[in-house]
């Protein structure tokens, strides 16, 4: 296949060396030096292997300042411009717009478009970007409406450094998105990265995933570093220490607890992390992002018991009380603490696993003493008096534990609001179901 690549930089000259293993590739680039090295197989920048690949390829690569002295036609074209993040602007998109120019105006030259050239964004982008460039393409040269261009976004995932080896990752994320005729862009895309066939999702999430990625991958490394330095004050080698914490596949290294849903509780997190800052302190260390852990989780809690007082509800049903499903133990349960933190008398618990325990009065007094008063409002889920909720007109269902989802349906409450604080995605059959993740 013939392809153009715009910009290249970092992102650019990967994609230039990589695509040339089985196309012909045209690159361009406004910087002079830039074209002239990567027409002498010279890498513009430093990454491993690079050089290798730029020369053994060679005869499938070109380069040029301009679009217009493209040495061949092709049908796409993959945009790597710089786009800028500028405080309180946002991403700046004028390279984006530059090229974008360059390839309609050199199509509109042409009589015969038989087949639409695809532009494939390739630079950091948002879904914003891809309407309004949709839409400037079709006032100023009106190429969508013809199907002159098709017009997609591809976010590249790669790591400085080990770039080469990422871009044939068959597991790495490779996402597309675009407006329109995404089953011809998947086909393309598909006959250019056949060993990890990039999969359609929709526009925002595409650009999103990204920013999620990233912010991740900081995280992780910013846990890294402040919960080692608080090791290595203790005492304790860190790099030890992680090496051990590495070898858990099931809970650290995996993915556990990464999927949305509702605060964290039980003692074993709360406690342990408390530790850990204790700890800290101890040694004179400040530590912002494990004090931030437990002021986000908070901070949810609070979220979700200020919008349920805004609700004024006659009735507000707790659908599982204790901290996780199938447990009795109520220790800084997230769902007790919403619970706790309302003013309103109206609330029902059914939690059948604590009621029981009430009515066998095998509740620990641990348990009794965080339960408090709201003792008296739990009931088995075969108790619940479905008539008075049905009867009532202002209702709302907090469900904690998914287990509950199937009960609620089968007492045909399922049209009541509810507030879904579970990992579960709500079906159709909750229509007035709202979650805040
Ligand atoms: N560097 C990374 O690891 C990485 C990873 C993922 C995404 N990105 C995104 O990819 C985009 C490019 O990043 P980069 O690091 O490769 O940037 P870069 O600055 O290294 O390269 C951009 C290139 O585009 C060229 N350029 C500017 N205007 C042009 C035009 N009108 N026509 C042709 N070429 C033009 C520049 O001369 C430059 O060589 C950015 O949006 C960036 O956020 C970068």
């Amino acid at each position: 296949m013939n392809i153009d690549i715009f910009g290249l930089g970092y992102v650019g000259s990967i994609l230039i060396a990589c695509l040339s293993n089985e196309n012909k590739v045209f690159g361009i680039d406004v910087d002079e030096a830039k074209v002239e090295q990567i027409n002498k197989s010279e890498p513009p920048i430093n990454e491993p292997n690079l050089e290798e690949l730029l020369n053994k390829n060679k005869q499938n690569i070109k380069a040029r300042t301009s679009f217009s002295q493209n040495y061949h036609r092709s049908n796409i074209g993959f945009i790597c411009v710089g786009t800028p993040f500028k405080e309180g602007l946002g991403l700046d998109f004028q390279y984006i717009y530059r090229v974008v120019d360059s390839i309609c105006i050199k199509l509109s030259q042409e009589k015969n478009l038989d087949t639409p050239y695809l532009i494939v964004i390739r630079s950091t982008a948002n879904s914003k970007l891809i309407s309004e460039l949709t839409e400037y393409i079709e006032d100023r040269y009106g190429l969508i409406k013809s199907k002159g261009i098709i017009l997609a976004l591809f976010p590249e995932f790669l790591r400085e450094g080990s770039a080469i080896n990422d871009f044939f990752d068959e597991n790495s994320i490779s996402i597309f998105s675009c407006t329109n005729d995404f089953k011809y862009v998947e086909e393309i895309l598909g006959k250019i990265f056949p060993w990890n066939i990039p999969k359609y999702v929709e526009c925002d999430a595409c650009s999103q995933i990204k920013l999620l990625s990233n912010s991740w991958h900081a995280l992780k490394v910013a846990f890294t570093n402040e919960t080692s330095q608080i090791l290595k004050k203790a005492g304790i080698d860190s790099r030890e220490a992680f090496k051990i914490f590495r070898t858990d596949k099931k809970l650290n290294i995996s993915d556990a607890y990464l999927r949305p849903g509702f605060s964290y509780g039980g003692s074993c997190l709360t406690k342990d992390l408390s530790g850990l800052i204790a700890l800290g302190k101890e040694n004179g260390l400040k530590t912002p992002l494990l004090e931030g852990i437990q002021k986000s989780n908070d901070l949810y809690i609070e979220r979700v018991s200020y919008d349920l007082e805004e609700l004024n509800p006659d009735n507000i049903i707790f659908f599982g009380i204790t901290f996780k499903a199938n447990t009795d133990d109520l220790r800084a349960s997230p769902y007790l603490l919403l619970a706790k933190s309302l003013k309103t008398k109206n609330i029902v618990i059914v939690d059948d696993i604590i009621s029981k325990k009430i009515k066998n009065n095998s509740l620990s007094r641990g348990n009794q003493i965080l339960l408090g008063n709201l003792r008296d409002c739990v009931i088995a889920s075969k108790n619940l008096d479905k008539k008075r909720i049905i009867n009532s007109k202002n209702n709302i269902l907090v469900v904690s534990h998914y287990i509950y989802f199937k009960f609620i349906e089968k007492q045909g409450l399922n049209n009541q609001s509810i507030i879904n604080l579970t990992h579960m995605k709500c079906s159709g059959n909750f229509p007035k179901s709202i979650s805040y993740v």
